[in-house]
């Protein structure tokens, strides 16, 4: 994959104070490396699934893809605060299920503020159970493969899906710039932790790092306000799109 995303900013580096949880001042000041790490890590809620709040993933497939499939560019898509990876994965699974040749000239850039989760995310194990969530469509392909040890509970995405994606370490709320414009940013149950402020500060921000026509998929508890809609258009279940 291209180096594409090899100029981000690092995420806790300059962080504003306004993320998960608490104000932790000390971050930016007194802590080293690793105690920031381990302090961010403590206080992020990672909850995630594959394919979580599955209409998105159907209005990926059955639209959104659907449409892109004549487009001859490479595709770009974003899943910001990916947590452990169930998310990228899910959209990388939904690609090379749906459409192999335009998975080929997909991107899947994912990042978080928390390097912990990201490192269990590159590595890409699941138990057993973790995999339920996957529909069967899903559950039937070869997409995992066991692990050596035949005690092991858990399976490992293969290669051809994990080399789809690309993690970063990202606070949302530094100043980031992206080196590329997004057909679809996933960012989704991260904003709700945010002020009112921060999250509206967010939007504007996806709202440039977003292609004209692009698409913003936010969380079930979260909400564009309407001031906002003339530039990202409400187009089906927490689901917007960048006016063209
Ligand atoms: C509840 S998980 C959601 C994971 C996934 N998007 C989903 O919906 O299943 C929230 C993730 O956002 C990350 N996060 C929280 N604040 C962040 C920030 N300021 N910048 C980037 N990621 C952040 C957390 O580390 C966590 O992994």
């Amino acid at each position: 994959m291209p180096p594409l995303f090899g100029s981000l900013n690092h995420a806790y580096r300059g962080a504003s104070s306004d993320f998960m949880g608490p104000d932790p001042s000390f971050i930016s000041t007194s802590a080293n490396n690793g105690e920031r790490e381990h302090f961010i890590s403590s206080i992020t809620t990672n909850v995630t699934s594959f394919f979580r709040e599955k209409h998105h993933f159907d209005l990926l497939t059955e639209k959104i893809l659907a449409d892109s499939n004549d487009v001859k560019r490479s595709l770009n898509i974003w899943s910001a605060g990916c947590s452990s990876g169930q998310e990228p994965y899910s959209i990388a699974m939904c690609l090379l299920q749906a459409l192999p040749d335009l998975a080929a000239r997909t991107q899947i850039l994912a990042t978080d503020i928390d390097v912990a989760i990201l490192r269990k995310a590159e590595v890409g194990i699941y138990t057993r159970k973790e995999l339920m969530a996957l529909p069967p469509a899903f559950l039937g392909r070869s997409f995992f493969s066991s692990i050596r040890n035949a005690q092991s509970d858990e399976m490992q995405l293969q290669h051809k899906i994990r080399n789809m994606v690309k993690f970063q370490n990202l606070n949302l709320n530094s100043s980031w710039a992206m080196p590329v414009q997004f057909d679809i940013i996933f960012c989704r149950n991260v904003a709700i932790y945010f002020s009112q402020t921060t999250q509206e500060r967010l939007w504007r921000r996806f709202v440039t790092a977003l292609r004209p026509g692009g698409w913003l998929l936010i969380g079930h508890a979260e909400r564009i306000p309407p001031e906002l809609h003339s530039i990202l258009r409400p187009n089906g279940m927490t689901a917007y799109q960048k006016i063209s």
